[in-house]
This record gives C-alpha cells, structure tokens and sequence, in this order.
C-alpha cells in the first residue's frame, strides 16, 4: 500500500481515517476486513462521477465488490429532503441489506446525504465516506454528522451516524477548481485560528503542504470529537465563523459558498471579539483570509444576518452561543441573548 497516515476515532462507533496521496487504488484492501464480503451502494455527484466513478466502480469490483452507483447533481441544492428519499428509494430497489453499505464519494453534500441515508436505511448500515474535497476531507467526512438542508436553513435535519471508514485520497484533491479548494481553506485556518497556533504558522505560507495539514486538521478534530462527540460543550468550537457563516449562506440562497461565507463569517466573529472584552485579532485573520483570496466584504445588513441566523439549530431558547477568538489558536464559546447578539451585530457591521 502506497505510503500513508492512520487516526484513529474513539466515537461511539471507533474507525480510521487513511490520509495518502494515490491510495484510492488501495481501497478494496482498506474495506474488506471492515465490511467483507458484501454490495456496495456508492452515492456521488455528477463532477466527481465524471472524473473517477468508473475507477471507483472498477477498483471495487477488482476487489470483488458487487457495486451499484447513484449520481445527484453537484452543488449544495442536491442536499435536500427529495434527493434524500430518491437515493433510499434507490437502495431498496437495488436490494441493498443491512449487511451492505455505502460509500459517500465526494465533498461535503455527497457525504452528509450518504451518511444520514446510511443512518436511516433499515435503520442503519455501515457506511464509507471517501472526500474528495479538501473541505470534506478536513471537516465533513469526520465526526459522523449528517444531515440535509431544508427550506428554513441548512443542516437542519440530520443524525449523527459515524463511518466505519474515512479513506481520504489526497491526490484526488489535484483537479478541485480553486474556488473550490479555497472552500477547503476556510476550514483549515479554522482549526488554526480556534486550536492550533503553529498550524495557524505554517499557513502563512501559501500554499500549504496539502496532506500534513489535512492529517493536522483531522487530528484536531478527532480530539474535539472524542471528548464531545454530540457537540453539548467543546464542539462548538468547530462552529468559529458558522453561525454567521450559515446565514450569509443562506440569504445569498447559496449563491455564496460554505467557504467564503465562513470566511466572512470568521472575519465578523473576530470583529465581535473587542466588544465582549476579548482580544482584536480581526486584522491578522483578514490578513490571512486575503492571502487565500478570500473576499472579505459582507453583502448584507446586521438586521438581515439576524433574521438569518435565528433559525440556526445552535440557537436554544432566546440564547444562542458563538464562538470568539481570545488570540490566535484559541478560541472561546459565548453564550448570549438573541437580543445581545442583534445589538452586537450592529455594532459590528453597522
Ligand atoms: N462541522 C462541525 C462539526 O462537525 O461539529
């Protein structure tokens, strides 16, 4: 097998997650001892079926797979409640039983749509997510959160369900368009700017070394994970830029991608800071934010991006708790009123 990383998830369901550069062709080796002999459904989007499902297909069936494919449309609208029915649909027809499993191949849509399928299909089969974003591989495919995007915001129906596997192929990263690969980024000056001071370092030089930071992130993860994997307290700090982030996302009807609008949903938490006593950071992230080319403005009112985000599921009661930075590589949670919030929004954006 080529060279490559192993870490290991202690969740309610503990697996690996592979990291290396052009492991795909190893996958069959990777699944066997996981999920013997069995079918598989492999759940994809039309980009990445046009680039590697059929080498997917046939590596699985090298390895004597018996596997069938459905493909969505690429792009965040494909994480809904019809495509979510239409692939279990899918399942049954094929005859998929609770002894076979999924494979997620592809970013973040593809494996919260595999993974809440897997988590509700006969009430649960095993499941593979395989990312072939960097947002995905560092975020996403890890920590068993699922979920679909419903009319009154995003990821607001889902489960948590962990894989049994993360295999993560770097190289397949080498043909995401950049504005797609910055979505990635995004995520990753995340993990820097809430935990991490020396990767936060190591950012500034752009571009990053793609699998020692992906190993770096998903271990920052994992660590998060381990300690809260039901995201009641640490892991909410995952969250850093979301919450403004998810409402930018959704009032722009995702015209603003999840990356940019958690870049200006970072920049605007880092700008909140001073007003609750804490450290201005707000110019180093913007620094670096423009680095990767992130565009910085924010295209809605404070009024707007209030309205937005009192439907985020992060919101209990009239409290809702988001997540500032006190100084590069720490961050902490704030729990305040939704009436505090609005204010300090004012204050922020103007
Ligand atoms: N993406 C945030 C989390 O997994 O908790």
């Amino acid at each position: 097998m080529q060279p490559h990383r192993t870490i290991h998830v202690a969740a309610s369901r503990s697996y690996d997650i592979l990291i290396g550069r052009n492991i795909l062709p190893q996958i069959g080796e990777a699944l066997l001892p996981l999920l013997g002999n069995c079918r598989i459904a492999v759940l994809t989007d039309s980009n990445v079926d046009a680039l590697y499902g059929n080498r997917l297909m046939e590596l699985l069936q090298a390895a004597g797979y018996e596997a069938c494919k459905y493909v969505i449309p690429a792009g965040e609208a494909s994480k809904c409640a019809e495509n979510l029915l239409a692939f279990l649909n899918f399942l049954a027809v094929e005859q998929i039983t609770r002894s076979d499993a999924i494979i997620a191949f592809g970013g973040g849509v593809v494996g919260d749509l595999g993974g809440l399928s897997a988590s509700l299909y006969l009430r649960g089969i095993k499941y593979v997510q395989v990312p072939t974003t960097l947002l995905a591989a560092v975020d996403s495919s890890v920590g068993g959160k699922t979920a679909i995007d419903i009319p009154a915001g995003k990821n607001l129906v889902g489960s948590f369900y962990q894989p049994v596997l993360v295999y993560c192929d770097t190289a397949l990263m080498d043909t995401l368009p950049a504005d797609i690969y910055r979505d990635g980024c995004a995520e990753v000056i995340k993990y820097g700017m809430i935990l991490d001071k020396e990767l936060y370092g190591t950012l500034k030089k752009v571009p990053f070394e793609r699998e020692s930071v992906v190993a770096r992130c998903v271990e920052i993860k994992r660590d998060v994970v381990q300690q809260d994997e039901f995201d009641n307290g640490l892991r909410g700090l995952l969250n850093f830029g979301h919450t403004f982030g998810h409402a930018i996302e959704k009032l722009s009807n995702f015209a603003v991608s999840h990356g940019s609008a958690v870049a200006k949903g970072m920049l605007i938490a880092a700008r909140m800071a001073p007003l609750c006593g804490l450290c201005d950071v707000a110019a180093e992230l913007a620094t670096m934010l423009a680095a990767y080319g992130f565009d910085l403005s924010c295209p809605y009112t404070a009024d707007e991006i209030y309205g937005s985000l009192l439907s985020d599921k992060k919101r209990r009661g009239n409290k809702i708790t988001i997540v500032l930075p006190k100084s590069v590589g720490d961050c902490v949670l704030v729990t305040v009123g939704v009436e505090e919030l609005k204010e300090l929004l004012h204050k922020t954006i103007g």
